[in-house]
C-alpha cells in the first residue's frame, strides 16, 4: 500500500491539467509561490518551442489546504492551458463539434502515435498526440514540488542540473549544440543530473525485489517522455572494485563515506549520503526535417507529421525528474515513519 499516490488527468490542448494528491499529512505548509516557481523552471530552458511561449502555467488549488497549509484531505491542483482558447472546437467533448481539423495520419517515428493508435484502435493520431505529450508533466512537476514542499519541512531539499546536451559536456557548449540541429530541421538530447540531500538513512528495503527504492526511482525517472537511461550515482562501468565503492571513515563518532559513487542507496535503501540518480534524454521524435513514416489510413508511405515542437527539452526533463524523484522520497518518508500530521512526523524523524 502506497502512502503518497497521486492521478492526473488533461489532455495537451484540452482545457487544464488536474491532480488529486492522496496521503499527504495534515500541517504541510503549502507556498504556492514555489509551486509556480518550479513550473516557471519547466518551461524555461534554450529549445523550447513557441507553445511555452503561449503558456504561463500558475497553479491553482482547490481542494485539501486550508490558510496555508495542508489539510490531510486529497489535495487537487489545476494547471490552465491558455492554448485552449485557439482549440475549443478541436478539443471540445461534444459529439456536435466533431471536426477532422489538426487531424492527422502519418506516424511520428520516436513517439507513441504507432502503438498508441494500434492499442486503442484510433486513426485519428491526435487521439493520442493528445495525451502522449509531455505537457502533462506540467501538473506532475506541481504535484512534486508539494512533495518537495513536504520533504523541505524535514530538511530534505533538491536540486537538478543539465550536464550535456548531444555531444556536448560542457555548459558553454549547450547552446551551440541545440542551435546547430534547430538549423539542420533536426532535434537533440541529453543528460541530467538530479541531487537530493540530507535524505535518511534506511529508505526503502533490501528484502523484496519491488521495494529497493533504486527500483523505485528508476521507474519514476524511465518513465518521464523521452527518458531512456537511469543512472543511480557514478557509472560503475569500466571500473574496478577499489575505484568504485565507497570507503567508510568515522568523523565526530558520525559513521561517513570517503566517496558518493553509489549515490546514496546500497541495497535498495538510502544510506545517509546524497540521493543522486542521473537521466539520459533522447532526441525529440517531432521533427521539422521528417523522417520515413507510413500514413496510418492509406497505408502509403509518407513523411512523419510535423506540428509545433521543442528541438530540446532536457532542461525542463530535468525539473521533471527532480519533481518525481521527491514523490518517491515522499512515498518512502510516510512508509517507513508513518504519521496523518507534520507534528507528529518530525518528532518520529528526529
Ligand atoms: C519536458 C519534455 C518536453 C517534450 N517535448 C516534446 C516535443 O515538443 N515534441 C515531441 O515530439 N516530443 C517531446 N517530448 C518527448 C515525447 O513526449 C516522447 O518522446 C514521447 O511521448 C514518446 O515517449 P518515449 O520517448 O518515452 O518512448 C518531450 C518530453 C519532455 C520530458
Amino acid at each position: 500500500m502506497e502512502k503518497f499516490r497521486f492521478l492526473t488527468s488533461g489532455e495537451s490542448h484540452g482545457k487544464c491539467l488536474t491532480a488529486i494528491i492522496e496521503g499527504l499529512p495534515a500541517g504541510v505548509i503549502i507556498d504556492t509561490d514555489f509551486i509556480n516557481s518550479e513550473l516557471k523552471r519547466r518551461q524555461q530552458g534554450y529549445g523550447r518551442g513557441d507553445r511555452m511561449k503561449i503558456e504561463s502555467d500558475t497553479v491553482e488549488i482547490t481542494s485539501g489546504v486550508r490558510f496555508g497549509k495542508s489539510l490531510g484531505s486529497p489535495v487537487c491542483l489545476v494547471i490552465k492551458n491558455k492554448d485552449f482558447e485557439n482549440w475549443q472546437k478541436i478539443m471540445s467533448v461534444a459529439p456536435e463539434d466533431y471536426t477532422d481539423e489538426k487531424s492527422f495520419s502519418v506516424f511520428r517515428p520516436g513517439h507513441a502515435d504507432y502503438p498508441g493508435a494500434v492499442k486503442y484502435g484510433q486513426k485519428d493520431l491526435r487521439n493520442i498526440l493528445e495525451r502522449s505529450s509531455a505537457r502533462k508533466t506540467a501538473i506532475e512537476v506541481a504535484v512534486g514540488a508539494v512533495a518537495q514542499l513536504f520533504l523541505k519541512q524535514l530538511g530534505i531539499t533538491g536540486s537538478s542540473e543539465v550536464t550535456q546536451i548531444g555531444s556536448a559536456c560542457c555548459p558553454e557548449k549547450f547552446h551551440e549544440e541545440i542551435d546547430m540541429n534547430k538549423e539542420k530541421g533536426d532535434t537533440v538530447g541529453g543528460k541530467f543530473i538530479v541531487i537530493y540531500k540530507n535524505v535518511p538513512v534506511g529508505l526503502g528495503s533490501h528484502v523484496h525485489w519491488d521495494r529497493g527504492i533504486d527500483g523505485r526511482l528508476a521507474q519514476a525517472i524511465m518513465s518521464i517522455p523521452a527518458v531512456k537511461v537511469v543512472e543511480i550515482g557514478t557509472n560503475p562501468l569500466g571500473l574496478c572494485g577499489s575505484e568504485y565503492h565507497d570507503e567508510f571513515d568515522i568523523i565526530d563518532d558520525k559513521v561517513c563515506r570517503k566517496t558518493n559513487h553509489a549515490g546514496g542507496i546500497e541495497g535498495g535503501m538510502t544510506n545517509g549520503e546524497d540521493v543522486i540518480i542521473s537521466g539520459v534524454m533522447k532526441p525529440i521524435p517531432t521533427m521539422l526535417k521528417p523522417l520515413d513514416s507510413v500514413d496510418i489510413n492509406t497505408k502509403q508511405k509518407a513523411q512523419a507529421h510535423y506540428e509545433r515542437s521543442d528541438v530540446c527539452a532536457v532542461e525542463s526533463c530535468a525539473v521533471v525528474a527532480q519533481a518525481r524523484t521527491a514523490c518517491i522520497l515522499a512515498n518512502e518518508i510516510l512508509l517507513k515513519y508513518g504519521a496523518d500530521n507534520m507534528e507528529e512526523l518530525t518528532q518520529r524523524f528526529s
